[in-house]
């Protein structure tokens, strides 16, 4: 699952400039059981199964060995909403290691005593934390310094001062009559600042008028 969102573009560069560096670990490894289960049936009954402790902490405890970790993220929809904010603060970590769960949930106790943070991508469910996590990964990495050929254009991403981002255009300046905003033709720089400044309010008024409320 990580192999797609990993190998591609952006964090396939990352990877081999070495400004980010990527280990997944299969919690199966850990597991103490002769067929490799990581799994149990729920206390009290239910539906689903429950992701057992004791190969997750096997696995935690091998893994801090190796490297202090600043965070040990476990994905879950009910944590706290995963936003820009929360990138930027993450960007700036060394060891960050998240943990996927999967089934009905990790035995609480995880929770309890071995995260140092639980979030979510969203409100909705998925089947896993993997794709959560690359979602997560991949809003790091691209604020790591080098990691996009234009520093610049990371800190002008929409959200990183609770804006939308300003609409872009190239080339061709007409195509079948729609044009180019004549400012961006015009040469003039301060023009074209204070339009991009505009619209990005025009914009986040029109579409996420939630990210003005504190202004
Ligand atoms: N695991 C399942 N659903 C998730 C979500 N929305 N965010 C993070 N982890 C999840």
């Amino acid at each position: 699952m990580f192999e797609s969102p990993f190998g591609h573009s952006i964090m396939k560069r990352a990877k081999e400039k070495e400004l980010v560096n990527i280990g997944i670990h299969d919690i199966r490894n850990y597991s103490t059981s002769k067929h490799r289960s990581v799994d149990d049936y729920p206390f009290g009954g239910g539906a689903g199964m429950v992701m057992q402790i004791e190969p997750i902490d096997h696995c935690i405890t091998q893994l801090k060995t190796e490297r202090e970790y600043d965070e040990i993220i476990y994905l879950s929809p009910d944590g706290e909403l995963f936003d820009q904010k929360l990138a930027n603060h993450l960007s700036t970590k060394k060891n960050i290691l998240f943990l996927c769960g999967h089934y009905k949930g990790v035995d609480e106790r995880v929770r309890e005593h071995l995260v140092t943070r639980e979030v979510s991508i969203g409100d909705y469910v998925l089947t896993g934390g993997e794709l959560a996590t690359a979602v997560i990964v991949d809003a790091i990495v691209r604020l790591i310094p080098g990691a996009i050929g234009d520093e610049q254009s990371a800190l002008s991403d929409s959200f990183q001062d609770d804006l939308i981002s300003p609409p872009v255009y190239t080339r061709p300046a007409d195509y079948k009559g729609w044009k180019v905003p004549e400012v961006l033709l015009s040469g003039h720089q301060a023009k074209i600042e204070e339009w991009r400044h505009e619209q990005s309010v025009l914009r986040t008024k029109q579409r996420r008028p939630d990210l003005l409320k504190d202004k």
